[in-house]
């Protein structure tokens, strides 16, 4: 018995092998178990003897099944490890390879920059947190002027000098902050983020615009039409455009004009070209006389223009998205979707 359940032990080839030859052996129906139940019915003296050599047994089966087991553990544990083991130094499948993509806004904001620089314009920057002098005041929006409350601005509590900092409600005050500081001839645009409190399918409390500032001494409207039917045709990619413009207001441009580009829906998609509808994408006007001269600069002498263009607005018609909100919701199947590979 003693031989053949060794053998029975060391033969077993997974846990529950070895689990079954411990029941016949130890188990309570098992050979073991029945050879101890029989010393009830020897004599004191055969039960001294027999009783020895069975727990003998009995021990040495137990100690067996447990080497056994310790095996066959560390059996299973080095074929898992080598089942899972991970080489990190191994290039991924193609098939797991999701590459990073340009925000289809770094991708605008980067054509619009090539674009006006091929026409000589340099990029200039300004703050985000803006004071209330170069967003407003400089620009000539007079002290309680209503369109200062148009702007819907997000202020800042004041400081000790009682002054409000504030986002800045456009790409304006960078015209300021340029003409304060460049002599003319000027020809900039300043790409960058806006901030008003709104908030619906085409506007977001955080939006995009590129400014643009051209200063001399015989600059007129029609360079203002010609630079804008320019860019919008490199932008849009085609050979002529269908522009309105309207006229309108802004206190640091006179006279001011807003200027639609034709569009059409399709679904819910609002896409650049030939349709029933325009899509206003940006202000202009010629540089007011009273914003040259609160920036050095002697009106007599120097004219000008400037625009403001609503870039994530020039997204959405080129690329036909329809929810602006979405270009700020970091969402991956979105970004998966407009993204561009760089
Ligand atoms: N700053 C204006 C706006 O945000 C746009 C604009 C810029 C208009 C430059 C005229 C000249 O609406």
């Amino acid at each position: 018995l003693e031989t053949e359940t060794l053998r029975q032990i060391d033969a077993a080839d997974s846990e529950t092998a070895l689990e079954a030859v411990r029941v016949a052996a130890l188990g309570k129906k098992g050979a073991i178990s029945a050879l101890l139940a029989t010393l009830g019915r020897m004599s004191p003296d055969e039960r001294k003897t027999q009783g020895a050599r069975i727990n003998a047994l009995k021990d040495a089966v137990t100690e067996r099944i447990a080497a056994r087991r310790a095996v066959l553990e560390n059996e299973a544990l080095e074929a898992r490890l080598k089942s899972e083991a991970l080489d990190v130094t191994l290039a991924p499948p193609a098939s797991a390879l999701d590459r990073g993509r340009l925000h289809p806004l770094s991708q605008v904001m980067d054509e619009l920059t090539a674009i006006f620089a091929d026409m000589g314009f340099a990029v200039a920057e300004g703050p985000d947190i803006e004071s209330d002098d170069y967003n407003f005041t400089k620009l000539n929006f007079p002290e309680g002027h209503p369109a200062r409350e148009m702007h819907d601005t997000f202020f800042f509590e004041p400081g000790p000098d009682g002054r409000r900092k504030l986002l800045r409600t456009h790409t304006s005050p960078v015209q300021v902050r340029t003409m304060l500081t460049q002599k003319p001839p000027i020809r900039v645009i300043c790409p960058g983020r806006t901030y008003r409190c709104d908030s619906d399918q085409t506007h977001t409390p955080m939006f995009h615009q590129v400014e643009g500032l051209v200063i001399d001494q015989t600059t007129h409207i029609g360079h203002l039409k010609w630079a804008l039917e320019e860019f919008l045709k490199a932008f849009f990619e085609v050979k002529s455009v269908n522009l309105r413009f309207r006229p309108s207001f802004f206190p640091f441009t006179e006279p001011s004009m807003e200027v639609d580009v034709q569009c059409r829906r399709q679904g819910g998609e609002i896409r650049f070209g030939e349709g029933e509808d325009f899509m206003e994408i940006l202000g202009c006007g010629m540089v007011h006389p009273n914003v040259l001269r609160n920036c050095g600069l002697d009106p007599d002498v120097y004219q000008g223009f400037a625009f403001g263009v609503g870039i994530d607005r020039l997204a959405m018609l080129k690329y036909g998205m329809p929810d602006l909100r979405a270009f700020f919701e970091a969402d991956a199947r979105w970004l998966q979707h407009y993204g561009f590979r760089p």
